[in-house]
């Protein structure tokens, strides 16, 4: 005990009258005085003009808080730092964030209350109060009813308190002082008690999530899928005569995307029937260039003069300039592309459908560029 005095107490015997003292002392003009019950007193708020709690505003902006936090993320991360449509919504698809916005937003507003609640209001760790241990707290904590004016309050005045409360009929009247070890109290967080005790929580929790989630969770019959009746790629399995896990697709199966060529040594057939889909746009041509100038100008020349940069290590082939490949349709030149003639091999591998006809718009400017036609001018 210390000379140094807390606070001014009173206890009485019935919720009555603590309540009147409450509404005497508030009225009074003090501030600074606190009642404690057994268990809660219905109105003791109202008689004790008790403000409402800040503790709502901390919930209001770590809410708020939260909200922004998680718009501007999903915001930054997909309308900036990699912009990418997904399912044709806009780069800042507001209905898409709700969930994830809402469940950021009650997250922090907990956490953020709680943990406020703990080391701001409550100040853990410290846990020493001057009216721990006091006749007082006893009393207060089984049958009676205590009313307790600080210090701190502007108006304390020790003589005045005591009148004050023997108006009031109080039965019991006296003073709390500071806890020698109160006063001095200085929060260690680097206490090795307190870390000790932060270990062995953390061990004991994740040793409790690990033994629920892999043996109790576990117990038979509940495997969760981990044990599946299915065959992986490569391997054998007896539920096919052959032993083989997976089976040769039907005769006759084809790919997505890869639709047999339907001209197969047929070229004049091909070069009545197939029509080029594309227009000589400023981009087919363009497209056209490129993938001749890659692919067909090593041997038939950038200008398909058939002057080949191969230097006789391959055949040179005829000019595309010549009357006979002037006269043939899109659709016979296609087929040379796609089947390759006598020497040259198929380029159907290297060039899509869509380039293959790009580049036979881009032969037929070559060849108009050597041959143009009277309308052409
Ligand atoms: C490896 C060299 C080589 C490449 C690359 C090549 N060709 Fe050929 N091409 C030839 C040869 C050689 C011939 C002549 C074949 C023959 O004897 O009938 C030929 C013939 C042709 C013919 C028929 C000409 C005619 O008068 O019969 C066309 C059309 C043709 N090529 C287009 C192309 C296109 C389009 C490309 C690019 C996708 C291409 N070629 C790539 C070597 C090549």
């Amino acid at each position: 005990m210390s000379e140094k005095i807390y606070s001014y107490t009173a206890l009485f015997d019935t919720p009555n009258d603590i309540i009147h003292a409450a509404k005497v002392v508030s009225e009074k003009g003090y501030t600074k005085f606190d009642v404690n019950t057994p268990y809660p007193v219905h109105g003791m708020d109202g008689a004790m003009k008790l403000p409402t709690s800040k503790l709502g505003f901390v919930t209001l902006f770590a809410g708020l808080g939260g909200a922004a936090l998680a718009l501007l993320t999903m915001g930054w991360m997909m309308g900036i730092d990699y912009p990418i449509v997904i399912g044709g919504k806009p780069y800042f698809p507001l209905p898409a964030f709700i969930p994830i916005t809402f469940e950021i937003t009650v997250l922090l507003a907990t956490l953020v209350t709680v943990a406020s609640l703990l080391f701001f209001f409550f100040k853990l760790p410290n846990n020493k109060h001057p009216l721990h241990d006091t006749n007082y707290m006893k009393n207060v904590s089984s049958d009676k009813y205590g009313i307790s004016i600080e210090a701190k309050d502007p108006k304390f005045n020790i003589e005045e308190i005591k009148s004050l409360f023997e108006s009031l009929h109080a039965s019991v009247i006296e003073p709390v002082y500071y806890d020698e070890e109160e006063l001095n109290f200085k929060p260690k967080i680097a206490d090795p008690k307190f870390l000790g005790f932060l270990a062995a929580v953390a061990i004991f929790v994740s040793l409790s999530v690990y033994l629920h989630m892999n043996k109790v969770l576990y117990m038979v019959p509940f495997s969760w899928m981990d044990e599946q009746e299915k065959t992986i790629a490569q391997e054998s399995s007896d539920f096919f005569d052959n032993g083989s896990g997976m089976l040769t697709p039907v005769e006759g199966t084809v790919a997505r995307g890869f639709i047999p060529y339907a001209f197969k040594n047929k070229p004049e057939k091909a070069g009545k029937l197939l029509v080029n889909p594309l227009l000589p746009t400023k981009e087919n041509l363009e497209l056209g260039k490129n993938k001749f100038n890659i692919y067909c100008s090593p041997c038939h020349g950038y200008l398909a003069e058939g002057d080949s940069r191969l230097k006789g290590s391959f055949p040179n082939p005829p000019s595309l300039h010549s009357q006979k490949v002037r006269n043939w349709s899109d659709g016979r030149i296609y087929h040379v592309i796609v089947e390759g003639q006598n020497v040259m091999p198929s380029y159907s591998y290297q060039l899509s459908i869509e380039e293959r006809w790009a580049v036979i718009n881009y032969i037929r400017v070559l060849q108009r560029s050597l041959n143009a036609k009277e309308t052409d001018l």
